[in-house]
């Protein structure tokens, strides 16, 4: 899961590799997903205008990215433009997005090869700008031999619409192989998911306060723990991520399941008696 070739821990400041020396090699997430939020907030509060907000999150975005590479981390999923964001936001800030988002992959894709990253998207990605596609395919192109960890930009996405896109590529597989409904499983749905070749997050990071999930992963996230910061995207770093793993650590993950505390669970006919009666 994480080979030690892969990790690069000598590169790590020495404040991450303080944090990082506390973590359980043995049980560190597989795929940490977040949800970027609070870069209007962050350049608010500096008086200054949004879009330098959303310049300034582009930033962490590499720089989490970077540390989650040399951790040896396989999967991070950003949650980088929602499907409500491109309806709801005005037209100024979704076209300085899809700018940014050019600029982005055409400044970092170097960077990405040279930490061994492989970018992909989930989301309705054909819905996006045609030149902002073409940027888009190239650094998926570009990097698509890199080995270590794969990031993967949820843009235009919604977990609703992802669970209709799903249920539409089903119900024709479903027409075409004259499979009756009741036959459906879960892993079905799940083959149509766009995550479909992922593992489900481990960690769900929120940043700036919110406790929401913002039709984000909604599928994927049944048994995953949620981390929320009041830091603003913008001043995330690598170290919060390695706090939010840190954090991840102290839990106890049951998935429905008992307590190893628990032990064997005794029978006590009598209850049983009371219970059916
Ligand atoms: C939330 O901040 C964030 C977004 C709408 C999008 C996230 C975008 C980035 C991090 C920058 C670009 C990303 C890439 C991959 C280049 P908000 O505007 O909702 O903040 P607010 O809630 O404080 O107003």
């Amino acid at each position: 899961m994480h080979p030690s070739g892969m990790l690069r821990i000598d590169e790590l400041t020495p404040e991450e590799r303080a944090v990082y020396n506390t973590l359980k090699r043995e049980r560190l997430p597989e795929h940490v997903a977040i949800i970027m939020d609070g870069n209007g907030r962050w350049a608010g509060h500096r008086s200054l205008k949004r879009f330098l907000g959303h310049q300034q999150g582009a930033k962490s975005v590499q720089l989490v990215t970077e540390t989650a590479s040399r951790i040896g981390l396989p999967w991070l999923t950003l949650y980088a433009f929602s499907l409500e964001n491109n309806l709801r936001r005005p037209k100024a800030e979704v076209n300085f997005l899809m700018r940014l988002l050019k600029t982005y992959l055409e400044n970092n894709v170097q960077r990405m090869n040279d930490n061994n990253v492989r970018i992909r998207y989930i989301g309705r990605v054909h819905e996006l700008p045609r030149e902002v596609q073409d940027k888009m395919q190239w650094a998926q192109e570009e990097t698509a031999r890199n080995t270590g960890t794969t990031l993967t930009l949820a843009l235009n996405y919604g977990a609703r619409s992802e669970m209709v896109d799903a249920c539409r590529a089903l119900a024709r597989e479903m027409q075409q192989k004259h499979i009756a409904p009741d036959r459906i499983t879960e892993e079905d749905l799940h083959r149509h998911l766009y995550t479909a070749q992922m593992p489900d997050p481990d960690l769900l990071i929120r940043t700036s306060g919110e406790m929401r999930i913002s039709n984000f992963l909604l599928w994927q996230i049944a048994y995953t723990e949620i981390y929320v910061t009041e830091r603003l995207w913008p001043d995330f770093r690598g170290i919060h991520l390695l706090e939010a793993i840190a954090a991840f650590q102290r839990r106890e993950r049951r998935y429905g399941g008992l307590s190893d505390s628990v032990g064997e669970v005794e029978e006590d006919p009598e209850r049983i008696k009371i219970a059916a009666s």
